[in-house]
């Protein structure tokens, strides 16, 4: 009978069959699905497995570190880690509209892919992390088109690769208890969803460096808050947003005119409809105070209190 145990076996099995002595590429994300797919074909075949990690400078803190300590130290596997901030930023200036802001980090995270998997040679496969519900899900489309959900991970249509989807049989749920039989850590397994446009789409309008570090610098105050407090796994998704909007402010004698920080934290099934979260008074408090004690430009913290619909999770 189906256990997970069972699952690994076979897939492993099958994979090693299939690969042979040939090479797979995967973009690895730091997501649970990529980060899942990853272990088991390493698991399979090793350093047959060939990792590719777009750093686009839009992850949140520490983001990049952490997936490169895990997959390339913990796991040995063999990941290639590409700096492409400046090319993102640059592409990205000037640019205030959401969907091109989307389309840009999509297209960008494309052409830089697919520079890095034109150095490699012998690659005869991609893997990607398609799940049960992906498949399915793509055949209405439209219901999606209210924002172009296009995770950046998707990939250039003319890639001589043969695909390989291990998880495309397997829900959610399932895919987390995979991760976690293959050894991942809770932060990978249980990782909040996090968009593939990533902070860009949390600093409202024009992306600039001293934004993003505003956002990723408060964000990272309310992440460790919230699970300092236990919430972690009861809130579906929670973060910062930097609309821009500047108000007046004191701080000791002098006034101040400064940027507001949005904090945004949703219960949800499957992200179509959320609830804001009922985040106890005292932890907000703490969030506040710190961010505006210790993220510059801050003098207002305002909390999110609108249902999807009629707002959307994010911001943009
Ligand atoms: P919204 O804002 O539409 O978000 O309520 C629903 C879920 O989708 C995520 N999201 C994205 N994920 N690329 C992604 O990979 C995107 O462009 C994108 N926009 C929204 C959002 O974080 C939430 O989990």
């Amino acid at each position: 009978d189906w256990t997970i145990e069972n699952f690994i076996e076979m897939e492993i099995a099958a994979i090693k069959e299939r690969v042979g002595d040939r090479n797979v590429l995967c973009a690895l994300s730091g997501g649970v699905d990529s980060s899942v797919v990853a272990a088991l074909i390493h698991r399979a075949i090793g350093d047959q497995l060939t990792c590719i990690f777009v750093d686009h400078g839009l992850l949140r803190k520490n983001e990049a570190d952490d997936v490169m300590k895990i997959f390339a130290d913990d796991f040995h596997m063999k990941v290639i880690k590409v700096d492409a901030k400046d090319r993102f930023l640059s592409k990205l200036q000037g640019v205030d509209d959401p969907e091109k802001k989307r389309k840009i980090i999509g297209n960008e995270f494309i052409y830089v892919f697919d520079d890095e998997a034109a150095k490699l040679t012998d690659i005869d496969f991609l893997a990607q992390g398609t799940l049960y519900t992906d498949i399915i899900e793509s055949g209405t489309e439209t219901a999606q088109t209210i924002k172009s959900h296009h995770n950046v991970g998707g990939l250039p249509e003319d890639m001589q690769f043969e695909l390989i989807e291990p998880l495309k049989t397997l829900f959610k749920d399932e895919v987390r208890e995979l991760g976690t039989q293959l050894g991942l850590p809770d932060r990978i397994v249980w990782r909040q969803p996090f968009p593939g446009p990533g902070l860009a789409i949390r600093v409202l309008g024009e992306v600039t460096e001293e934004k993003l570090e505003i956002v990723r610098e408060s964000d990272a105050i309310l992440r460790e808050e919230i699970a300092n407090a236990g919430l972690d796994r009861d809130i579906w998704q929670y973060f910062t947003v930097l609309p821009n909007i500047r108000s007046v402010g004191v701080m000791g004698d002098t006034r101040t005119y400064d940027y507001t920080i949005g904090i945004r934290a949703v219960t949800s099934i499957d992200g179509m409809t959320s609830d804001w979260a009922r985040i106890p008074f005292d932890v907000l408090e703490k969030v506040s105070t710190r961010i505006v004690n210790e993220v510059e430009h801050i003098n207002r913290v305002v909390y999110d209190i609108t249902s999807k619909p009629p707002a959307t999770i994010e911001w943009e």
